[in-house]
């Protein structure tokens, strides 16, 4: 007979977002929320087994998203970003809030400003997360950045948390394959079971764990 704690793999994503809906239900002050955050996902990140197979799968030709939640209020939204080997983005920013997990290998970033006459200009000196670290995003402390795959021969994987609906916030820097992205999550933050169909196999599996974590309505189903 099979124990069904055993199989209860995402159990601690689904305690993350419980504890992240109570947390911005108290509060969606920024300066409340994101350090309490940050705790939250050290917690989760301690340890990595809780993240479905499926949601680990670079792709070889840009860097993945998996969506592991969205807040159906559009309070937080919850990503699994994979960097496929060389893989960076373009220099971005996100117009809210922003926690970078480091869930297994290593990512570089390197934040940029604008100078005086409105060029973007590197800040500070390029940073290294492992494993356990947690970075931070916003239009409070800095929201311009680029980041990379440390390594050029094996996948790494970040978790990312927002202050909101990432897949409706429209940034003010819009890398090339912004839209591609932003269209993506939009569609699985919006797609209801009718319009599944319509999404990747990729899509599909990312919307059902969504559901599972998100309403808590299947246990043990994380496959
Ligand atoms: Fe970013």
């Amino acid at each position: 007979m099979t124990n069904p704690a055993a199989t209860d793999q995402i159990a601690p994503l689904r305690h993350f977002v419980a504890q992240m809906t109570q947390l911005v239900s108290q509060s969606q002050a920024e300066e409340i929320v994101r350090p309490k955050a940050k705790a939250l996902l050290h917690e989760l990140i301690k340890t990595d087994g809780w993240l479905p197979d499926f949601c680990t799968v670079p792709h070889p030709q840009y860097y993945q998203q998996y969506l592991l939640h969205a807040d159906p209020l559009e309070r937080f939204s919850v990503v699994s970003f994979v960097w496929g080997p060389g893989q960076a983005t373009p220099i971005h920013d996100h117009m809210v809030w922003g926690l970078i997990g480091m869930l297994r290998g290593s990512e570089k970033g390197q934040r940029y400003a604008r100078n005086a006459a409105g060029q973007l200009e590197p800040i500070g000196q390029e940073e290294t997360l492992l494993p356990g670290d947690v970075d931070e995003v916003s239009p409070t402390i800095g929201d311009i950045h680029i980041v990379k795959n440390a390594f050029d021969d094996q996948p790494s994987i970040s978790i990312h948390v927002y202050g909101g609906n990432i897949g409706a916030e429209t940034p003010c820097l819009r890398p090339t394959n912004w839209i591609r992205q932003k269209l993506c999550l939009r569609l699985l933050l919006t797609a209801n079971s009718q319009s599944l169909g319509s999404l990747s196999s990729n899509s599909r599996r990312t919307k059902l764990v969504q559901l599972h974590v998100g309403f808590g309505a299947t246990r043990n189903h994380a496959r």
